[in-house]
C-alpha cells in the first residue's frame, strides 16, 4: 500500500510517498481502508520537527495526519459495533499518521460518517470537530448566550460557529473581510474584522470567546478578555501557547476562567453526535480544495498560509474507485 512518510524535518519536500505492509489490526482494532485524510496545522509543524510539547515524541520516520474517513476493510476479534463495509470517519492513535491507504487504529476513535457528505468532507473534519465539539463544552455554550468565535473562517472556527448556532447561541465571528459572507453563509449574527486594530472595542457582553484563530497573539487575547462579561468563559485551541499570567490576573478581576481544548473526550459518541447535526443539516461541512495524495507537499503550503476557508482534504482513493 501507498503510505506518505518523512524521513527527516523540513519543508514540504521531506513528504515521500513510499510502498508499506498493510497493516494488521490488534484485538481493540479496526483496518480501515482509507479514502480521505484531513490536512490540519499540527501535520506541518510535525513534518518541522515539531514544537516544544511534541519534540519529544516525533521519532523517524513518521507517518502524517491525524484524522480521515474511510471504509472498514477488516475488524478486530475484540470490536463490537461496526461491521466491515461500514463508512467510518475519525481520529487514530496520535502520531500513527492517516495519509495511508490502509490503517489500524482503536475502534473506539472511530464513529459512521454522516451519510449526506462525501469521503472528503468526512475525511477533513474529525480533528477540527472534536476541537471544536469540545470548546463548546469546555465553554458550556447554551442558548441565548453571547459567543465569540475568533478565527470563525478556518477548520476549528467554522464548525464551532455552527456548533453554537445550533445551541441556540447568538454568535460573532471574527475573519478578514473576504470571508464575511462566507461566515454569514455559515449562520454568524454579526461578523468582525480582526485586523480591525480594536475588533474587541466593537463587542461587548460577551458570555464566551472560543478562540480557534492560528496566530498566537497575547494582544488579541487581552482586547477579547476585555470584552468577556463578569463570569464569563475564554476557551481557546492554542494549546502551545499557554495563558499568560496577565492574562489570567485579568480574568479573574472578572470571575471568568480560562481552558484550554483538549483531546480526552469520547470521541466516538461526539463523532455519532455531530454526525447527527450534519445529517440533519444543521451543520454544512465545507472543504474548500482537495488535494490529491502526490500533491500533499502543496496542500501543506496552503494550510501554512494560515487562511484556509474550512478545510481542506488529501484524497487517498476516489470514491469511484472500484473495490
Ligand atoms: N486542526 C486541529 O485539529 C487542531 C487541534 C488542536 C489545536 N489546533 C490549533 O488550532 C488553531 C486553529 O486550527 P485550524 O485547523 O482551525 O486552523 P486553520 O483552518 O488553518 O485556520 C485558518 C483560519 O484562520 C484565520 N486567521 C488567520 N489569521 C488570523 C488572525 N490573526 N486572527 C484570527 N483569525 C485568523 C483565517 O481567516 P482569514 O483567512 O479570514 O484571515 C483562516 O480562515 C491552530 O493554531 C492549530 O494549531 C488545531
Amino acid at each position: 500500500m501507498k503510505v506518505i512518510k518523512i524521513h527527516e524535518f523540513g519543508g514540504p519536500e521531506v513528504m515521500k510517498i513510499e510502498e508499506a505492509e498493510r497493516p494488521v489490526p490488534q484485538a481493540d482494532e479496526i483496518l480501515v481502508k482509507m479514502y480521505a485524510s484531513g490536512v490540519n496545522p499540527a501535520d506541518y509543524v510535525v513534518r518541522q520537527g515539531g514544537n516544544h510539547i511534541l519534540k519529544p515524541f516525533l521519532k523517524l520516520p513518521l507517518g502524517l495526519g491525524l484524522d480521515g474517513a474511510g471504509e472498514i476493510e477488516e475488524i478486530g476479534s475484540d470490536v463490537a459495533g461496526f461491521e466491515k463495509g461500514d463508512k467510518v470517519y475519525g481520529i487514530p492513535n496520535f502520531l500513527s499518521g492517516t495519509y495511508a491507504e490502509f490503517i489500524a487504529a482503536k475502534a473506539t476513535q472511530f464513529a459512521i460518517m454522516p451519510n449526506n457528505i462525501s469521503f472528503n468532507e468526512a475525511g477533513a473534519i474529525p480533528s477540527c470537530a472534536l476541537m471544536a465539539w469540545n470548546g463548546m463544552d469546555l465553554g458550556k455554550v447554551s442558548a441565548g448566550q453571547r459567543v465569540l468565535v475568533h478565527g470563525a473562517a478556518g477548520g476549528i472556527g467554522s464548525l464551532a460557529l455552527q456548533f453554537a448556532k445550533s445551541k441556540g447561541a447568538y454568535v460573532i465571528g471574527t475573519a478578514s473581510q473576504r470571508n464575511f459572507d462566507f461566515l454569514k453563509q455559515l449562520g454568524a449574527d454579526e461578523v468582525i474584522d480582526y485586523k480591525d486594530e480594536n475588533f474587541a472595542g466593537l463587542l461587548q457582553d460577551i458570555d464566551v470567546v472560543f478562540d480557534a484563530s492560528p496566530v498566537f497573539s497575547e494582544g488579541a487575547r487581552m482586547m477579547m478578555a476585555g470584552a468577556l462579561k463578569d463570569g464569563g468563559r475564554f476557551v481557546s485551541v492554542q494549546i502551545p501557547y499557554p495563558f499568560s499570567e496577565a492574562f489570567l490576573d485579568i480574568l479573574a478581576k472578572k470571575h471568568c476562567e480560562a481552558k484550554m481544548v483538549r483531546r480526552e473526550l469520547d470521541v466516538a459518541q461526539s463523532l455519532s453526535e455531530i454526525a447527527k447535526l450534519i445529517e440533519g443539516g444543521k451543520v454544512r461541512v465545507v472543504v474548500s480544495r482537495v488535494y490529491p495524495m502526490e500533491k500533499a507537499a502543496e496542500a501543506h503550503a496552503e494550510v501554512e498560509t494560515k487562511h484556509v476557508r474550512g478545510k481542506i482534504a488529501l484524497e487517498i482513493r476516489k470514491e469511484s474507485e472500484p473495490i
